[in-house]
């Protein structure tokens, strides 16, 4: 299961993945990053080597006290859903209650064993109950009720389906470009092009044709919400996949939704009790991109098709998201929607919102299991062998 020469294989892989960053750099220097990708297929694929590389707010307030800020959650980072303004706005609250036992990104940003289902042997700080998670995990409720305080409250922010498909491949386009990762960031997204420059219509048409198990994160581009909430992106059954939801709904105790993201923060902050002041964040990560619709029916069946989780999804908590905002109150919602506007006004005007954001990928090296005295080596190489048994592989087979 492990290598035979841990240490010399890390610092081996260390330095080719400084090569290929650097090659992909110069490679990829002011073009389109399309062609970037196509570009780049035959550079990942030089590596041949397996990779190690109902109601929001609970009527008992799981033991603490009412009004009350809660200290112990669990936020499911989804991608690309607008989770890392929500992350912000978590981590101001955190600060502001000095709240230190929250899970730690490793191997940068994931935690315990991302993209594989969440996993108490992988969790850092190691062997202690843990009372915040909010980084990108892989939702496992059960798992994580055996190493994070039974307090937790647990929520979640998914998006229009389509929106999101086209911010993933805009993503992971624009930071294989920028190429400070290794070659992980780019997948599936090489493996679909083939050295071919694909509209976004077109990559999903190639998407739905070829993505399966066996190519390294080819959930982002299947189900990927549904992926990070637990589901197996693969599933088909409607039936299967109607229970897993009902179950799901059962366990969340807050599904925001992007397209609402205003009446997500005011569900959120009487899920937590938030202070305003902690909305005063900057939306950092918003970028605009030309948007394309889905019109021709062939292409929306074989959305329909790729996508039928993250649809079926997005349907079931749209619709119990306007529930939970008329249980709210439609009134009161009005009034809590201009008390949050009025205190990110205040804080434009005062210029508190420039604390800068520690956005993954520009700064850090990605994907990237180090030696350090945070994981002992044996856990480190379990951890790998889980990630690319979950398709978390930065290689091609
Ligand atoms: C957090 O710590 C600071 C400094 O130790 C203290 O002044 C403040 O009252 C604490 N806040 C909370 C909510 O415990
Ligand atoms: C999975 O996809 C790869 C790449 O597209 C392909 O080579 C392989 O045959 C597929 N496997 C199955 C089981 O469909
Ligand atoms: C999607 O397509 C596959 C293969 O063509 C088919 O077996 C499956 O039933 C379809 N799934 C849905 C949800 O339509
Ligand atoms: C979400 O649900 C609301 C209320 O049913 C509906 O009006 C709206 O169109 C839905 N939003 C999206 C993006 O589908």
């Amino acid at each position: 299961m492990a290598a035979a020469k841990p240490g010399r294989t890390f610092f081996t892989r260390c330095a080719f993945c400084s090569l290929l960053v650097l090659a992909l750099w110069v490679l990829t220097n002011n073009t389109d990053w399309r062609k970037e990708i196509a570009a780049s297929t035959e550079v990942v694929s030089q590596y041949g080597e397996r990779g190690r590389t109902l109601f929001q707010t609970a009527l008992t307030n799981n033991g603490f006290p009412v009004g009350q800020p809660v200290r112990a959650f669990v936020f499911a980072k989804t991608h690309k859903t607008g989770s890392t303004t929500i992350r912000e706005v978590l981590a101001t609250f955190i600060r502001r209650n000095n709240i230190t036992n929250f899970a730690q990104r490793a191997p940068f940003p994931f935690i315990a064993g991302y993209p594989g289902r969440f996993k108490c042997e992988f969790l850092f700080p190691r062997g202690q109950v843990v009372d915040v998670i909010h980084g990108h995990s892989r939702l496992d409720i059960k798992e994580m009720q055996r190493c994070i305080s039974p307090k937790a409250k647990y929520f979640s922010v998914i998006r229009e389906p389509w929106t999101q498909f086209q911010s993933t491949l805009q993503f992971y386009g624009r930071h294989f470009k920028i190429g400070k990762a290794p070659s992980c960031f780019g997948m599936p997204v090489s493996r679909v092009l083939q050295g071919r420059i694909l509209s976004v219509t077109n990559f999903m048409m190639e998407s739905h044709r070829i993505l399966n198990k066996s190519v390294p994160w080819y959930f982002r581009f299947k189900n990927f919400q549904a992926h990070d909430l637990g589901f197996d992106p693969m599933l088909q059954d409607e039936f299967k996949i109607k229970l897993k939801l009902l179950e799901l709904d059962n366990k969340m105790d807050l599904v925001m939704i992007n397209e609402y993201m205003d009446e997500s923060f005011v569900l959120l902050k009487e899920l937590l009790n938030l202070d305003w002041d902690d909305f005063v964040v900057v939306d950092k990560h918003k970028r605009s991109y030309e948007k394309v619709k889905l019109e021709s029916p062939e292409h929306i069946r074989a959305f329909n098709n790729l996508s039928n989780i993250d649809i079926a999804l997005y349907q079931h908590f749209n619709s119990t998201f306007w529930k939970k905002v008329n249980q709210y109150g439609r009134e009161r919602m009005a009034k809590d929607l201009e008390l949050l506007r009025n205190s990110r006004r205040k804080a434009k005007a005062k210029k508190v919102a420039k604390r800068e954001a520690s956005f993954h990928g520009f700064k850090q090296r990605q994907f990237v299991i180090e030696e350090n005295e945070k994981m002992p080596l044996e856990i480190s190489h379990r951890l790998a062998d889980y990630m690319a048994q979950n398709s978390g592989s930065c290689f091609l087979k």
